[in-house]
């Protein structure tokens, strides 16, 4: 009975694959199963299935002896093959005879996963740090990635989804810590998601990044390093940050705890940060360490005085609502901006919020806001309104001032910004004779920093009004030999631009997280300056830039350094020199 089953199953899908390989139908199964090479395989997996049927299977069809549909249920126990993920499923279904018994539970597992349990292994050491800060085990010998566990736990772990040649994992329970494991400063630790890395002690978290830097340019660069240089790491590892965004929402987000005690919580609004991977969730911040006072006493008086004055906060979904965001930034001179984002024009509410920052904090001398009634935060399109004092605040390096506008890019950590630019500058080895190009320049700081050694700097950035910014910094600074450029990258940086400005010798390069633009990496093989420096902060997208530029350059050195303790984000330095070609 159970072989005739099979047998009509596996024909009946043979059927469907060959009516779907005719008409291209893409919706059989309620749309479960959309491409041909799944039909395929189904047809394929009926006949294995037929031929070795495995222990799970076996089980359910012996079970529509109790009034069971045998027939649905082979088709639910394919579909789940389907679900499961190929690579998972019919492999070890193959082996299913030759296992043992152990092995063989999985593969039960494995067969539930669609539909019920997911298959849970327990005790797994977590092995080392990857890519954005996930951590790695091996299960089964298959490379497993998981969040919010560090080296040396030992945990039970769920298997969430199967990729071609990786899994992905939920920790379900740390059943031993890790000896590297610190106690986090942090109240909001592990529902915030802004410092994932404060349970590691900062050495670690160096040593972390530090690999991260050098594998990515082993692993995705492929390239030899001259040196390795050791990472730099940031005196303040609290309170080191210059700007912040705060959302504000309508509802509060509750932890897990709260919601597992059973409590009847408040519908109340929230002030502080999304939570992680929700855009339309935001956790209620009192106390942040990654920012100096006053910016928790400025972001708390602002919740106080929206709720004693019933303004309401944004709702994220329904989009309607007046507070939306709230940022703070500052400078290292202490000088201090704040930028209130309202999605409505209420003179009266904006006038009575920003008046008492302004009244009850000093340091603030630029007090400003901007009406947002778009769908999305985003500033960068958008007239800032004065408040009060400045439209911008100063910064000061080397005695060099820089100004920053409310739109312009500005390194995070101050101080940390002062050494990355002079390793920058010590790589770029200028002795004042160089034509430099500095890609990317936001505001102009590097361009300006580098540009006494050097005979002349030409700046290029998309957003104008930093290079407006840049252009009076140069003033400001009675620097007469740059010059800057508004636009994108692979439209600026042309050969029309060199023709005017001067074949480049050194280029130093500091792109966004994507990287270069492959038209400007490509500039730069026609061009070949005699030295490139790349700044970054994303070592997988340097990296990826760096083996496109190694046919033509070598890497003398590399030196992270790190901006953002907490985080799994590096900087780093490369100095790629020009090889030298030898005439033979
Ligand atoms: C990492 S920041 C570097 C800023 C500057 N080097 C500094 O240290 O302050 C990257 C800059 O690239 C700019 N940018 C991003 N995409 C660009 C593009 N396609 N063309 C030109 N500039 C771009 C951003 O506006 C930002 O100012």
């Amino acid at each position: 009975m159970l072989l005739v089953v099979m047998l009509s199953a596996s024909v009946r899908f043979s059927i469907y694959s060959i009516k779907y390989q005719r008409h291209q139908k893409h919706e059989i199964l309620n749309g479960e199963l959309r491409n041909r090479f799944e039909f395929q395989l189904l047809g394929f997996s009926a006949f294995i299935i037929w031929a070795f049927p495995p222990c799970s299977l076996v089980e359910r069809s012996r079970n529509l002896e109790h009034g069971g549909n045998a027939h649905l249920d082979f088709i639910r126990a394919l579909v789940q093959i389907r679900i499961c993920g190929t690579h998972g499923a019919i492999k070890p279904m193959f082996c299913a005879g030759k296992r043992p018994n152990e092995t063989i539970e999985k593969v039960d597992d494995f067969c539930c996963m669609g539909r019920r349990k997911k298959m849970v292994v327990e005790n797994v050491t977590i092995l080392a740090i990857a890519d954005k800060g996930q951590a790695l085990a091996r299960i089964d010998d298959v490379v497993t990635f998981v969040k919010g566990v560090v080296p040396g736990d030992v945990c039970d772990i769920m298997i969430k989804r199967k990729r071609k040649n990786y899994w992905e994992g939920h920790v379900m329970k740390i059943t031993e810590l890790s000896p590297i494991r610190i106690e986090a400063k942090c109240k909001y630790f592990g529902v915030c998601g802004g410092c994932k890395w404060q349970n590691l002690s900062y050495e670690k978290q160096l040593e972390f990044k530090q690999k991260q830097v050098n594998d990515a340019l082993q692993r995705i660069g492929k390239v030899e390093v001259g040196a390795f240089e050791p990472i730099l790491g940031s005196e303040n590892v609290f309170n080191y940050r210059n700007k912040l965004e705060f959302s504000f929402s309508h509802r509060r987000w509750l932890t897990q705890e709260e919601v597992e005690s059973g409590k009847v919580f408040e519908d109340v609004p929230s002030l502080g940060f999304h939570v992680p991977g929700r855009w339309d969730k935001v956790l209620d911040v009192e106390e942040c360490h990654l920012m100096a006072e006053p910016s928790n006493g400025i972001r708390n008086r602002v919740r106080e005085i929206a709720l004693a004055n019933d303004f309401s906060y944004y709702n994220l979904n329904a989009q309607t609502g007046f507070l939306r965001n709230l940022i703070v930034r500052s400078t290292m001179m202490n000088d201090w901006m704040v930028i209130l984002s309202v999605a409505e024009d209420n003179p009266n509410a904006i006038k009575l919020i920003l008046d008492t920052l302004a009244e009850e904090f000093p340091q603030l001398t630029s007090v400003l806001y901007v009406i947002n009634d778009k769908p999305n935060d985003t500033i960068a399109d958008l007239d800032i309104q004065v408040h009060s004092g400045n439209d911008y605040i100063m910064e000061e390096m080397e005695g060099l001032k820089f100004r920053v506008g409310p739109k312009s890019f500005y390194q995070t950590n101050g101080p940390q910004a002062y050494e990355l630019y002079k390793i920058t500058r010590d790589f770029a080895g200028l002795t004042g004779n160089e034509v430099v190009y500095d890609l990317y320049t936001g505001t102009g700081t590097i361009a300006q920093f580098v540009a006494k050694q050097a005979k002349k700097v030409v700046g290029i950035e998309y957003v104008e009004p930093a290079i407006v910014d840049a252009k009076l910094n140069a003033e400001l600074n009675g620097i007469e030999n740059t010059s800057f450029y508004a636009g994108d990258m692979k439209d600026v940086f042309t050969k029309e631009l060199v023709a005017k400005e001067g074949h480049p010798d050194v280029v130093i390069t500091d792109p966004p997280r994507a990287g270069m633009h492959g038209d400007v990496v490509a500039r730069l093989n026609e061009l070949l300056p005699q030295r490139i420096v790349y700044v970054s902060c994303n070592p997988a997208t340097q990296a990826r830039d760096v083996q496109l530029l190694s046919e033509n350059y070598e890497v003398k050195k590399v030196r992270p350094l790190d901006m953002f303790p907490h985080t799994h984000h590096v900087e780093s330095v490369v100095l790629l020199e020009r090889r030298v070609i030898s005439e033979e």
